[in-house]
């Protein structure tokens, strides 16, 4: 098995630069045109065996990272040059319905697509593949990228770690053949556990930093894994994190943490300050036996930071701001609108013992326009986790029955929550900004693909 720890650099998803850019002289709005293919390529991973066969955006794993500022609207053409339909969405996007990759309007080989997205407000995004019953395989293959939204005035503010100090992390475990292709979870039923940890598509990889704060984009790119995460030092000593972003953005005030809970398709944005490691190697580390994940020999370990001795930019070294936003969360209404149940009946993943397949009854819940409404998602399946994520909106996390809301959960507006073993969470979230079927589902993609999914309709009759 691939063993290669801690020798091979982190890269740095390159940026994509649009195409062309275009204003509106009626309406001031400013659009970025941006083109993706998606094509079928090959890169070394073991060294001296047959390079890992993957698939994925304009030949990149992960895809290339587009990056804008909020107010300006991107249009995203995505080209289709593999052998099987795709459909992507952008996750974290209140996208209009047919430019949210719903699962069934996919790009069918050899066609194209243009998505509109309106870059509301400052984030971490990914887009990735969300085509109907093939979604595991396909984001396992390498559709999957980053995408920022950000805000330069805000950033100004704030003064956090930019520019090279400001890092995307996507983080994803994959299992290869002794030839050096991957084994894909295309036939799995349950879940897939890899024994190699990527990050940015490189196994443990090490980084070189400075000796002063990082701003790091942490994002569970993973088929089934969730992570418990910490950076250590060769002594077992945890290194203080600070959470200032969670999904949606950034937190009301930011939370100190030695451990953090990375559930499938979350974002966790954390400062990390490498001031007093000078010349110390430290690693980011996964806690195992977490949620029933399968553990292998190396699991333990995510990627290593070699803290260098000299700082040569002091730009964004200062404090953390004490409040980063004031967040507009909804009042709690006290009543429970909506309860969901996430189950496996009869060997099948279900949500309230049904999937996207049963088309004639999928859309369980018509939240009128702009309600707000409390959900209880409820995983009754035991063993199982389920990272669960709702199109469209931002919720804020309510309650949660087992080890109780994180405060770092509850700081920020999420678009995934983590249900784990025998857990019950309420979620409170305003239906807007647009009308129409929007999908919630496991972000397990195995389980989302068979066929732990389902829609809701936003500004229909209330039902
Ligand atoms: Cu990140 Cu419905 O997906
Ligand atoms: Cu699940």
């Amino acid at each position: 098995t691939y063993t290669r720890i801690f020798q091979d650099p982190l890269v740095i998803p390159t940026q994509l630069q649009p195409l062309t850019t275009y204003t509106n002289a009626t309406t001031g709005e400013t659009f970025e045109f941006f083109q993706i293919t998606i094509d079928d390529f090959t890169q070394q991973v073991y060294p001296g065996r047959q390079p890992a066969d993957l698939q994925g955006y304009n030949g990149q794993v992960p895809g290339p990272l587009i990056k804008t500022t909020v107010g300006r609207r991107s249009v995203v053409r995505f080209i289709n040059n593999v052998a099987k339909p795709a459909s992507i969405h952008l996750h974290g996007s209140p996208s209009r319905p047919v430019f949210d990759g719903w699962a069934e309007d996919t790009i069918a080989t050899g066609q194209y697509k243009d998505y509109v997205y309106p870059n509301y407000s400052p984030r971490t995004l990914w887009y990735h593949d969300h085509a109907v019953h093939i979604t595991a395989e396909n984001v396992f293959h390498g559709q999957a990228g980053f995408y920022i939204v950000s805000d330069p005035a805000q950033e100004a503010a704030l003064a956090l770690p930019q520019g090279v100090y400001d890092i995307p992390l996507l983080i994803v475990d994959k299992i290869y053949r002794s030839n050096g292709k991957t084994l894909s979870p295309a036939t799995e039923d349950d879940s897939y556990y890899g024994d190699v940890i990527h990050v940015n598509g490189v196994p443990w990889p090490f980084l070189n930093v400075e000796p002063r704060k990082y701003r790091f984009r942490l994002l569970d790119g993973s088929t089934s894994r969730s992570y418990k995460m910490s950076i250590e030092t060769s002594s077992g000593a945890k290194v203080p994190m600070k959470v200032i972003a969670t999904d949606a953005g950034y937190v009301e005030n930011p939370v100190n943490t030695n451990t953090l809970i990375l559930a499938i398709a979350e974002r966790w944005e954390i400062v990390v300050d490498f001031s007093s490691y000078a010349g110390k190697n430290l690693t980011m580390k996964n806690a195992r036996d977490f949620s029933r994940n399968e553990d292998y020999a190396q699991t333990n370990k995510i990627m290593q930071f070699r803290v260098g001795t000299t700082v040569s930019s002091t730009a964004g070294n200062g404090a953390v701001p004490s409040t980063l936003v004031d967040l507009n969360f909804p009042a709690n209404t006290g009543t429970i609108d909506r309860h969901f149940k996430f189950e496996r009946t009869n060997g099948e993943w279900r949500i309230n013992g049904l999937g996207f397949a049963d088309v004639a009854n999928r859309i369980l819940a018509k939240p009128n326009a702009g309600a707000v409404e409390v959900w209880e998602l409820e995983n009754s399946s035991g063993g199982w986790a389920h990272p669960i994520h709702i199109h469209l909106i931002d919720f804020k996390v309510l309650t949660r029955n087992g080890r109780g809301v994180e405060p770092y959960e509850s700081s920020g507006f999420k678009d995934v929550v983590f249900l784990d073993e025998n857990e019950t969470v309420t979620v409170i979230a305003r239906y807007h900004p647009w009308t129409g079927q929007y999908m919630f589902h496991c972000h397990n993609t195995v389980h989302e693909d068979q066929d732990m999914m389902a829609a809701f309709d936003v500004g229909n009759t209330k039902a």
